[in-house]
């Protein structure tokens, strides 16, 4: 199962399963600071989370773009008139052609873009649209003890590879932040990350690895890294 099946696969489920991504997204709402915005763009949407923080935080905006490769995730998003959705996949540099026409005020991505397979083409490509920049990735730190445990590589990137190629693009400023989500038992910690999405679809533990992790993991709760980052674009001329 590749990612967007895995995210399509559980959109009911992801409301009450994204406690951290939630965390995440306001946090990362919190940090704008202009609060009047011609149009924005929220580059792997889900759900809606980003919209929501920019709602209750009273930022204001004329057009609100939502761009999502999963077409049951955009479903889900609240919808209204300043809201345009719009299936995209920053996979894919084609697709940037169906947002690039317009210049937006600012570009907003949560929780999203550590799933990019390249990741230098996909920032490059979003360093175009616009000048003001906020991201959220989550890296390899994540789970860091169950990889540890299983001798599973993270299938996501490192935070010194994703500021190595920001910086290729951006001129940016970092935080990076540590998140702890508690479990009463192992089992439910895999069911977990079964239901979230969090694990990207990866390859399913078998059972004696399954066994083992219920054994052998030390902690009763799950790990997660998140590097936050305000950006404007570097001049590429
Ligand atoms: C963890 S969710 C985060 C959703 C939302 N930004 C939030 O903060 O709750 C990741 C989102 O990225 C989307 N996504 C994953 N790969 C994508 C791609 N190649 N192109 C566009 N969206 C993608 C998924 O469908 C999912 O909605």
């Amino acid at each position: 199962m590749n990612v967007i099946e895995q995210f399509s696969r559980f959109a009911n489920l992801y409301e009450t399963h994204n406690i951290i991504q939630s965390q995440v997204a306001k946090k990362l709402v919190d940090m704008i600071e202009y609060r009047d915005y011609k149009s924005i763009i929220d580059i792997g949407c889900g759900s809606g989370s980003i919209y929501k923080n920019i709602i209750k935080n009273s930022i204001k905006f004329k057009e609100f773009v939502v761009a999502d490769l999963s077409t049951e995730m955009l479903e889900i998003h609240p919808s209204s008139s300043k809201i345009k959705k719009v299936s995209f996949d920053f996979n894919n540099i084609n697709s940037f052609e169906d947002i690039g026409d317009d210049n937006y005020d600012m570009v907003i991505s949560s929780s999203a873009l550590q799933w990019s397979q390249d990741l230098d083409m996909t920032l490059k490509e979003i360093s175009k649209l616009s000048d003001k920049f906020y991201f959220a990735f989550f890296t390899s730190n994540t789970f860091k003890t169950l990889h540890k445990t299983t001798r599973l590589k993270s299938p996501i990137y490192t935070k010194e590879f994703i500021e190595e190629h920001l910086n290729n693009y951006y001129n940016s400023s970092f935080e990076v932040m540590n998140y702890q989500l508690d479990f009463d038992s192992v089992y439910n910690m895999l069911r977990y990350i079964k239901q979230s999405g969090v694990s990207g679809g990866r390859k399913q533990l078998s059972y004696k690895e399954i066994k083992k992790v219920i054994e052998d993991y030390p902690l009763d709760y799950l790990e997660f890294e998140v590097l936050f980052v305000k950006a404007t674009a570097k001049d590429q001329s």
